[in-house]
């Protein structure tokens, strides 16, 4: 299985990354957790990488692909993959798709989470362990990061044909099982 997760702050990519890693039996890869590990290992990396985070900013292309292609690849030799929080941009995407043809393999879904602002605005002020950059200001910003710059690879996904759309407003459980219906289809 090799699904891509879409979606703005707070729509649930990592919640749902998890369940979907799990139940196919694939490495989840999320972007942001490598770079709050690289952050909290002070690596000179880290360093560089924390900027970006506590801002809400995107972390460059370049350093992003240097930070997770390979990764990508590699466990591609696991059976596939479930990307949360790459591609992000453009670029990004191109760039994935690009090793991904070099490699002979592509993404078979992308899911996108599709959840209300203000339910995002919510679900980020109550997040428990509670994230540097869920501060209202901080969160405000990467939503409107977001919008500019990766809400347009859903039209990106769309006209590759490869886009799930999900109402990732109901509980947990409910969000898994719609994911799951299409993906199970794939998965045959
Ligand atoms: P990243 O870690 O990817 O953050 P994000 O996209 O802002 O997403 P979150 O992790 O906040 O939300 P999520 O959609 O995963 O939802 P979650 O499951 O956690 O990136 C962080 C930063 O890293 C970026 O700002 C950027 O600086 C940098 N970065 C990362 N990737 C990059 C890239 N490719 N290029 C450039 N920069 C990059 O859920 C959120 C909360 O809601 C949780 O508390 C959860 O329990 C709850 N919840 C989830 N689903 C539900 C539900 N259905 N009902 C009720 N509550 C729910």
């Amino acid at each position: 299985m090799r699904v891509i997760m879409l979606g703005p702050p707070g729509a649930g990519k990592g919640t749902q990354g998890d369940r979907i890693a799990s139940r196919y039996g694939v490495p989840h890869i999320s972007s942001g957790e490598l770079f709050r590990d690289e952050v909290a290992r002070q690596t000179e990396t880290g360093k560089t990488l924390q900027r970006y985070l506590d801002a809400g900013d995107l972390v460059p292309d370049d350093l992003v692909l240097h930070l997770i292609l390979d990764r990508v690849i590699a466990a591609h030799e696991e059976g596939g993959w479930v990307l949360d929080g790459f591609p992000r941009t453009l670029p990004q995407a191109e760039a994935a798709a690009k090793a991904a043809a070099e490699e002979g393999i592509s993404a078979q879904a992308v899911v996108y989470l599709e959840v209300p602002a203000e339910v995002l605005a919510d679900r980020l002020a109550d997040r428990g362990e509670g994230r540097a950059d869920d501060s209202a200001q901080v969160a405000r910003h990467r939503l409107e990061v977001f919008t500019e710059h990766t809400r347009p690879l859903l039209d990106y996904y769309t006209q590759r044909g490869i886009i799930v759309r999900i109402d990732a407003s109901p509980p947990v459980d409910e969000v898994s099982a719609a994911i799951f219906a299409v993906l199970d289809r794939i998965d045959d």
